[in-house]
């Protein structure tokens, strides 16, 4: 384990300076104690091991701002009802869909499902992902709410990710609340969510805010009630209808608004005020077989920081890989590769506020990097599923290699 040295003979480095991204060709790059020390041309440092990137092109480990890592169970069955014609909220109103997860997360041995999360973390890593925000919101009920948290952070100790952790008790009503909404939303304000907070446990609280699940006033009082307590807000909002929940975020201030497909003109004015960033997840739309992306162009003509993330989970997302995602953000949402890769790094990393530490390589910031098997930036989108990455690095860590390097 080496976290001094030095990476040569880069074709191609990617990064970004405030907004703009920067592309530098044939440089060198000094990691010193995990951290970017210098980026420049014949670098004279003996004094240093050395990493030879074979003339390849070198970008910021992705940061993925949109995770649900914390299930027992997948729903491939599910799947096949899809493609078979029902739609992701009929599933989810005949019992199925994030309620049928709450049952087998509740129903899971915690030694287990901790065992299943800890490989689904190392996945991330193989895509090039060196930092992700996981929710929790398949337990729904105080104690196994905060057994999924406890269960991150405990991984997190010990993971190569920078893991930030965000509590999705409003992810759906579980069964026992079903016709009772107030109550359960008390229970998360009055009891979930301080304990949350008491235990250090989470950095965000998210909210499903959509017509059928946490209308805009429940998702309010239930995003004030942690705002109060000191959480960072996002919000899962307009993934199929445009009820406010862009509006929402505005006003509370949100870090995120996720989704954003049924997003309104209102609503893109409202988060470029509200200066909000939104996180858009085209895999999602992809995986659950629809034509209608979100209007990620226009969000970035509007002058917003567009992010993007897998919304890694195992109803409406199956997938760990950025670089797809990135591929769909060009096909999709019409960014250019630049842009794509803005919204998978420093933008990402901004709608964690986790900006002046990683997203980019800069003097100062942590050397989480990628070492690519090609040699420039719009290979990422280009190279469609191909596993097209050497090596990963994590604060100067070697955490993941290629086999066939
Ligand atoms: O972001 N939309 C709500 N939550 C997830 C889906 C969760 C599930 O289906 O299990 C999402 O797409
Ligand atoms: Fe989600």
């Amino acid at each position: 384990m080496i976290e001094s040295f030095i990476v040569t003979n880069i074709g191609e480095l990617v990064t970004f300076d405030k907004n703009n991204m920067v592309v530098y060709h044939d440089v060198e790059m000094i990691i010193k104690n995990g951290v970017v020390k210098k980026i420049g041309k014949n670098i004279d440092s003996p004094e240093f091991e050395k990493v030879d990137a074979d003339g390849k092109l070198v970008t910021p480990g992705f940061v993925d701002p949109h995770t649900h890592p914390v299930f027992n169970e997948t729903r491939e069955l599910e799947y096949e009802m899809r493609v078979m014609g029902k739609s992701y909220m009929e599933i989810a109103e005949s019992g199925g869909g994030i309620r049928s997860s709450v049952r087998s997360l509740r129903s899971a041995n915690l030694e287990e499902l901790k065992i299943k999360v800890k490989k689904r973390l190392d996945g991330f890593l193989q895509y090039g992902t060196t930092t992700i925000e996981a929710k929790s919101g398949y337990g729904l009920s105080k104690e196994s709410e905060l057994n999924s948290l406890l269960l991150l952070k405990e991984l997190a100790q010990n993971h190569p990710l920078d893991i930030k952790t965000t509590f999705l008790g409003a992810h759906e009503y579980p069964d026992e609340y079903r016709d009772d909404h107030e109550k359960y939303i008390e229970i998360l304000i009055n009891e979930m969510i301080p304990q949350v907070v008491r235990e250090g446990l989470a950095d965000y609280c998210d909210v499903f805010c959509e017509e059928g699940v946490f209308s805009v006033d429940e998702s309010r009082r239930v995003l004030e009630a942690a705002k109060f307590l000191g959480l960072g807000l996002r919000l899962h909002a307009g993934e199929f209808k445009p009820i406010g929940g862009a509006q929402l975020a505005a006003k509370l201030g949100a870090f995120s608004a996720d989704h954003l497909v049924a997003i309104s003109d209102e609503g893109i004015s409202a988060l470029k005020e509200g200066n909000v960033v939104p996180v858009l997840l085209p895999a999602t739309t992809f995986f659950l077989g629809s034509d209608k992306y979100a209007p990620g162009r226009k969000m970035w003509d509007a002058g917003l920081p567009v992010a993007v993330a897998t919304d890694f989970n195992p109803g409406s997302s199956m997938t760990q890989s950025m670089p797809f995602v990135i591929t769909l953000a060009c096909l999709k949402l019409k960014l250019t590769p630049m842009e794509a890769l803005q919204a998978a790094t420093i933008n990402a990393a901004k709608s964690l506020r986790m900006e002046k530490i990683v997203g980019s390589l800069e003097k100062g910031k942590q050397a989480d990097f990628v070492i690519w098997k090609f040699n420039r930036y719009q290979g990422i989108p280009y190279y469609l599923a191909f596993q097209s990455i050497r090596q990963v690095w994590k604060k100067g860590v070697n955490v993941w290699e290629s086999c066939d390097n």
